[in-house]
């Protein structure tokens, strides 16, 4: 299938520093606005089930709620153990105010 642009927030529902879980489309997607720079990753930490939207954001680094695991935002990479592989990333766009995301999921 090929990729589609989907709006998924507006910038104003997410301040510098913060994430915001977007559940409309599955599986959910975080976004991290780092700096003022939106980035797109699964919501879905890589080691179980656990939501990155429950951890705090730190520069490009979210961390895990569960076992500690940091996931930077902007590559998907873990950055140590026990999570091992990285997140799915989305291409993100940017519409006055609104937020899209490229992605091939429904
Ligand atoms: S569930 Fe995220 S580090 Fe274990």
């Amino acid at each position: 299938m090929p990729n589609r642009s989907i709006r998924v927030a507006t910038l104003s529902e997410i301040p510098p520093g913060t994430t915001l879980r977007i559940t409309s489309l599955q599986p959910p997607i975080l976004l991290a606005n780092v700096s003022g720079t939106i980035y797109a990753c699964d919501d879905t930490c890589t080691h179980e089930d656990s939501s990155l939207a429950l951890g705090c954001l730190d520069g490009e680094l979210v961390k895990c709620t569960l076992h500690g695991s940091r996931f930077n935002v902007r590559t998907g990479e873990p950055m140590e153990e026990p999570a091992d592989e990285p997140l799915r990333t989305y291409p993100v766009h940017i519409d006055g105010d609104d937020i899209l995301i490229e992605t091939d999921t429904d």
